[in-house]
Parts: structure tokens; C-alpha cells; sequence
């Protein structure tokens, strides 16, 4: 029987792509920030939804480990951290199955003042043993869990000398909010933690990955943190990088399918270099393709613009559909702005909206309504206090929907 022709492209949240195009001075930028001794400064990987942080965090997960770093960490988009002892107890829980088999030694036993079990000889620094030191260490949350990274830290250094450090990752860490109506600080007990450890030379080494929203967020919670990042902003691929991302899975598959010259250029300027993009237009247009095949189509004809309208349908309408007719307005307005694929202000989109046929805006009014459409997610507000679509590329989503209602 004929094997059956597999898509090679995956577009979806954390789907590592068939070739992972771009991202070098990235990797090199990682490379050197394990190389430091002591540890001082930490990692921020940020950029819109969909331009491949997840992706290229699991990317640097082997890179770490070739150097001797042990790598743990999680997501937080179930945002388990919402207080500060979810928060450590989720550390304790994710440096747990690195240091399970590590023993402590009985000194250090006898400083703590652990009492093993009879069945229990040695004890090992598994969850169990973790948490029991950090139950029982006096003082402040962040107190305790110091306590405890320094023991892991003795423990696993003194066991195995080859290691460099552990290197803790945790993806969407947007999610990580103080909430000062609750008492409860769990990203600022974070930064204190690391920034404390740090100074004390053991080599834990941060890196936050999340939406454009992450660093001013912890700039907020401590300015300290202005120091203590580098921020590596994930943008659109270059074209050649575009490319790659559409050509090489075909290649190394030995697919079948073929891209015309033209349909690459096509996909490349409407993906505009974001990765998702390029990952649904591919997949979309491939299976496209095989369908007319099998339907009997000897020539299948498969357009970059049919396909723009189901990207419009399954991606863009679900978040369209949720802003109300004046917010639509505005984001409107601001699609028509030349610069709206970058950042735009109040006052470009005030302006903008007088050239319209439509009421105009007031500044309060475009400060009320941008600050909502925030609240939803479908802009931010960056470090220069100006707006982005936190959406990319919903500029040109708007501009099709008003064709459409205009034809
Ligand atoms: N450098 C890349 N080359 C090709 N495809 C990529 C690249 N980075 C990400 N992708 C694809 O883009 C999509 C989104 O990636 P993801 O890591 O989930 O983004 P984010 O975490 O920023 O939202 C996935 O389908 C992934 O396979
Ligand atoms: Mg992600």
C-alpha cells in the first residue's frame, strides 16, 4: 500500500516546528549568558503570541545541558502561582526529579536537624525532604526558600562537580502577578530570592519567558530587575529565515508537494515572518493541495488568499467577535494608521480618526477604550508608553474585514 503523505508543518502553541528557522544570534546570546561565573544576569524571552518563544525554549534546554547546566521548570499559564507559597512549593516540585537521587550529607542533616526515618538511612533531597526543610526553616517565605537552594546547591555541587548550575525556566511567566489586595507577592519574592542567591555566587540562573507584558511588570514589582534581565525580544523571521521555514521541511521530508517560487513569496508576505503564520499558511495550503488531488484534481490550484480567509475564520474572528462596535471602530482607525504593525499613540489615533467619516475620538476617549481593549489582551502598552497590537498582524485582519463589508 502507498504510504500516506504526512504535513509536515505544525501550527499550535508550543508545536516544535519541522525546521526551526532563524534564532542563531539568539542561541550564541544563551550560549554566553551560561558562561558566566557568578551568575549576573538572568534571561527574559519575550514577543508576541506566536513568534516561537515555547519553541525555542525547548531549543535551549540541550544547549544548557551540553554545558553541564541542569534545566528545570515548568509553564505557568495554569498561573499555579498566585501566591508566595504556591510559588515555592511549584520550585521545590520542579528541582525535585534533578536532585531526588542527590544525598545530603549527614552533617548537614544534623545541622537542619532532620530526623530520618528508621526505614530511611540517608536521607535524599527529594520533594519529601525539600519541603520539610522548607516547613521548618523559620522566617519569611523568601527566608525559607533560600535555605533551601542553598542546600540543593551544596548538595548536588558537592556530588558532582562537573555541574555548572541549574538554570530554572518558566514559560508564560506573564502569569506571575503581586496582588497586593490579597497580601500576597509571589513575583517580587521571585526577584528577591534569585537577586539574594545570586549575590552569594550560586550559580541558579533565571529565564522568564512570556508576552510583552512580562518585563515591565517586573520592572514594577522591583526596579532592581532593570539590572538583573537581558531581554531577548523574539521578532519576525527575516525572509531568507521565511524560507527556510517553508522550504526545508519539504526538502528533508522529500514531500511530494511542491511550493511554487511564487507561493513561497506569497506565504512569506502574508505570514509577515511570524512563525505561526508561516506554520498554518503551510499546513493549510499542503492539505488543500492533497484534498483536490484525491478528489481527482489533476492540477490542484491552491492560493495564498483562500487560505487567508480560513486564517481569518479560525484565528482572527474568535477575538474580532469579542470587542464591542465602538472598540471596533477604534481598533479600525488605528488599522489605518501606516505604522499600526509597529507601535502607535493616543494622538496618532485621534488624529487619524478625524480624517474618517466617523465621530471622531477625544484623547480620553482612545486612552479609555485602548486601556480596555489592554484588559482583553488585543494591545499592550510597551516600556515607551506606546500601543502595539499585542495581536500580530491584526492591522491587516481589520483592513480585509472592512473590504469585505464594504463590498
Ligand atoms: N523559528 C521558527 N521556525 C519555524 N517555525 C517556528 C519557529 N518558531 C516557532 N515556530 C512555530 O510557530 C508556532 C508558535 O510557536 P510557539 O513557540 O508556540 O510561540 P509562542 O510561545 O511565542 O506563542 C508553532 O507552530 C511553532 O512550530
Ligand atoms: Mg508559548
Amino acid at each position: 500500500m502507498k504510504q500516506p503523505i504526512l504535513n509536515p508543518f505544525r501550527p499550535g502553541a508550543g508545536h516544535p516546528p519541522p525546521y526551526l528557522a532563524g534564532r542563531e544570534e539568539e542561541k550564541r546570546e544563551f550560549i554566553r549568558l551560561l558562561d558566566q561565573e557568578p551568575v549576573l544576569t538572568n534571561l527574559v524571552l519575550t514577543g508576541l503570541r506566536g513568534v516561537g518563544k515555547t519553541v525555542l525554549l525547548e531549543t535551549l534546554k540541550p544547549l544548557a545541558i551540553q554545558k553541564n547546566w541542569l534545566w528545570a521548570g515548568t509553564d505557568l499559564s495554569e498561573s499555579a502561582a498566585v501566591s508566595e507559597d504556591s510559588i515555592a512549593v511549584r520550585i521545590l516540585a520542579d528541582l525535585s526529579p534533578l536532585t531526588a537521587n542527590t544525598l545530603v550529607s549527614e552533617s548537614e542533616v544534623r545541622r537542619v536537624g532532620f530526623t530520618a526515618t528508621a526505614e530511611k538511612q540517608q536521607t535524599y533531597l527529594d520533594f519529601s525532604f525539600l519541603k520539610w526543610l522548607y516547613d521548618n526553616t523559620p522566617g519569611l517565605t523568601s527566608d525559607k526558600l533560600k535555605t533551601v537552594l542553598e542546600l540543593v546547591w551544596t548538595s548536588l555541587g558537592a556530588d558532582n562537580s562537573d555541574i555548572r548550575g541549574v538554570v530554572l525556566a518558566y514559560d508564560e511567566a506573564q502569569n506571575l502577578s503581586d496582588q497586593a489586595d490579597r497580601q500576597q507577592y509571589p513575583l517580587s519574592l521571585l526577584l528577591d530570592v534569585f537577586q539574594s542567591i545570586q549575590k552569594k555566587g550560586l550559580p541558579f540562573f533565571l529565564v522568564l519567558t512570556g508576552l510583552p507584558t512580562l518585563f515591565p511588570k517586573l520592572v514594577e514589582a522591583r526596579t532592581f530587575t532593570e539590572r538583573m534581565f537581558h531581554i531577548m525580544t523574539l521578532g519576525r523571521l527575516a525572509e531568507a529565515e521565511c524560507r527556510d521555514a517553508i522550504l526545508k521541511p519539504i526538502t528533508q521530508h522529500a514531500c511530494p508537494v511542491r511550493f511554487t517560487g511564487a507561493a513561497v513569496a506569497e506565504i512569506v508576505k502574508y505570514s509577515g515572518g511570524y512563525p505561526y503564520f508561516i506554520q498554518f499558511l503551510c499546513r493549510e495550503m499542503f492539505d488543500s493541495y492533497l484534498q483536490q488531488k484525491a478528489g481527482g484534481e489533476i492540477n490542484p490550484v491552491v492560493t495564498v488568499e483562500q487560505t487567508i480567509r480560513k486564517l481569518d475564520s479560525d484565528f482572527f474572528a474568535g477575538r474580532w467577535n469579542r470587542v464591542t462596535d465602538r472598540q471596533r471602530e477604534l481598533l479600525s482607525v488605528a488599522a489605518r494608521l501606516p505604522n499600526c504593525d509597529d507601535e502607535f499613540t493616543v494622538q496618532e489615533v485621534v488624529e487619524q480618526s478625524r480624517k474618517g467619516s466617523e465621530k471622531p475620538f477625544s484623547p480620553s476617549h482612545v486612552n479609555q477604550i485602548l486601556a480596555k481593549l489592554a484588559d482583553n489582551g488585543l494591545v499592550y502598552k510597551n516600556r515607551h508608553g506606546r500601543y502595539v497590537f499585542a495581536v500580530p498582524l491584526l492591522g491587516g485582519f481589520i483592513r480585509r474585514q472592512e473590504a469585505l463589508e464594504g463590498a
